[in-house]
């Protein structure tokens, strides 16, 4: 298990990461999505657990859904579950936003 911290401040953070627009960034050898509603952070695998496209080009529904931009099976970004389409859920990584930034935990 190991663990990150994105940026030096919890400020730097927020500014970083512009509210619901999905980012990549690269932690480790794990590609990872970050998206931001308020304070709330999401962090997930980058890569569709259906058939591995990009989800770094899909988009969010007003559900907080994330929408596969290949097939659009949809995955919940609080949990990973796979909420339309068969196949696995969405990888989540845990994360704390606190005064030193945004931590990840990569398992
Ligand atoms: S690759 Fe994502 S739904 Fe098929």
């Amino acid at each position: 298990m190991k663990k990150f911290t994105l940026g030096n401040s919890k400020e730097e953070v927020l500014k970083l990461v512009p509210e619901r627009v999905i980012k990549k960034v690269i932690l480790g050898e794990t590609s990872i999505g970050i998206m931001r509603k308020g304070e709330t952070f999401h962090t997930f695998h980058a890569f569709c657990p259906h058939r591995g496209a990009s989800l770094i080009q899909g988009n969010i529904n007003s559900s907080g859904e994330i929408i596969c931009p290949l097939h659009q099976y949809r995955f919940d970004l609080e949990t990973g579950q796979v909420k339309s389409g068969y196949c696995g859920d969405l990888t989540i990584y845990p994360n704390e936003l606190n005064e030193n930034g945004l931590e990840i935990t990569i398992p």
